[in-house]
């Protein structure tokens, strides 16, 4: 039987989900597995990317938006990836997390293909990973074309004063009191919000916004790492009036405005080599950032419903591969279209006034009673076990499976 390597604990077993709160605290091996390929798969059902990127960096390539973008890269435009993020490997029997058995899932199948893709896992905001980092590409791939920079964390570690920032997700001003759903007692509630200190603002900024985002194109340029035409891409959110005061007007809101002045200022820095630094902002959807705060996993079980109806829902998969095929890498090769103030949207769909008039329409009817019915909140169940490898079709979830797998 396969031991983990450290203390000769068994890492055969059936996993099943634990959830507490708005985290799953296990993992699936195979039914990540299975998340990932159907996002390969997707990929595979839509035209190649004719001028897509040859050399990837992702950092956060784990989950969510980063991992999708890595699945866009690799297998849209057979593109060599190299992934930063930081995971849990499997520890004394307990399974490694989701975006450990993502990586190593996303791996195998590049592998299969003939493609590179290598991973480190660490603190992306630490000048250690950063250097480890810059050696794996000096020595594996030279310059790379496109960076993504899909980190989403509680804190940042600063590593120039060792300072830890935390981040907060608060109102900026005045209290702000909204509906929201409590996931484990599927009741909807109003909970209120207390408004953020200077002092939070400073730390999400700090944790949040562009500033490592900028340490990290620094560095890869100070050691000739970025191509010639090099691009990179965050990522950021707007979303409805319901949500301003939690998330836009918020503290998050504040970080994301200082992110996208970052890009402005990457650009221009950029120029001698033909670069560009963008802001894509995304659509909301159900990752393990987005389920943790207030009032958004109820708006997005919303959204589902109206999008699905409307049949314009997508997923990350669907909204990475819309940004490259349409905006960053145009069959037409044309450049990027951008909004007046220089972003790039894929938001627009769930913008669309139909859509946001039906979201604003239910917003204030639905209940704990209606739950169910009035938005599609089982669905957003469904979708974040997904996140953790749970209730994938043609998994046996009654089976053993093994928890110690490496990456490579
Ligand atoms: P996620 O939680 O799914 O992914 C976060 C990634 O960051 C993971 O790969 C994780 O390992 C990595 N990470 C976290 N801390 C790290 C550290 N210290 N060192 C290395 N890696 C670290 O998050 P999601 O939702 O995909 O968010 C990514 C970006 O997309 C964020 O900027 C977020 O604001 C943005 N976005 C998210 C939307 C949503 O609805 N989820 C909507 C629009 C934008």
């Amino acid at each position: 039987m396969p031991q983990c390597l450290s203390d000769s604990v068994p890492t055969l077993a059936v996993v099943k989900p634990k959830v507490r709160g708005f985290v799953c605290v296990t993992a699936h091996p195979a039914g990540c597995a299975a998340h990932v390929r159907e996002q390969i798969d997707y990929v595979k059902s839509q035209p190649p990317l004719a001028h897509g990127p040859q050399k990837v960096l992702i950092l956060g390539a784990s989950t969510g938006y980063g991992l999708s973008s890595r699945i866009v890269a690799a297998f849209g435009a057979k593109a060599a990836t190299l992934g930063v993020f930081y995971e849990r490997p499997c520890d004394k029997g307990r399974p490694a997390s989701a975006g450990w058995y993502n990586s190593v899932a996303v791996e195998q199948a590049a592998h299969a293909e003939g493609l590179y893709a290598k991973s480190i896992n660490g603190d992306a905001f630490s000048d250690d990973i950063k250097l480890q980092t810059i050696e794996r590409l000096k020595e594996d791939l030279g310059q790379v074309d496109l960076v993504i920079y899909s980190l989403a964390s509680p804190r940042r570690t600063d590593p120039r004063s060792g300072e830890v920032y935390k981040s907060v997700l608060k109102p900026v001003g005045a209290p702000f009191t909204a509906k929201t759903v409590d996931t484990d007692k599927k009741e909807v509630l109003e909970v209120t919000l207390e408004p953020a200190t200077d002092e939070d603002m400073r730390q999400t900024t700090k944790t949040m916004g562009g500033e490592d985002w900028e340490m990290w194109l620094d560095a890869l340029r100070h050691h000739n790492l970025l191509a010639p035409g090099v691009v990179t891409v965050a990522y950021s959110y707007i979303g409805p009036e319901v949500t301003y005061p939690i998330y836009r007007n918020g503290t998050i809101g504040k970080a994301k405005e200082d992110l996208e002045n970052t890009a402005a200022r990457l650009t221009s820095r950029l120029a001698d080599l033909k670069g560009r630094a963008w802001v894509s902002v995304n659509k909301a959807v159900v990752t393990q950032a987005s389920s943790a705060i207030p009032v958004v996993p109820l708006y997005l079980s919303i959204l589902l419903k109206v999008m699905t109806e409307k049949k314009v829902d997508e997923g990350c998969i669907e909204q990475i591969e819309r940004l490259f095929a349409t905006q960053l890498y145009r069959a037409d090769g044309k450049a990027p279209t951008a909004d007046a103030q220089g972003r790039l949207r894929v938001d627009d769909w769930e913008m669309r006034p139909d859509i946001q008039d039906a979201v604003k329409k239910i917003w204030p009817e639905v209940n704990t009673a209606n739950l169910a019915t009035l938005t599609d909140f089982p669905r957003y169940q469904t979708e974040f076990l997904k996140l953790f490898g749970f209730g994938l079709p043609g998994v046996n979830y009654e089976a053993e499976v093994e928890l110690e797998l490496p990456l490579g």
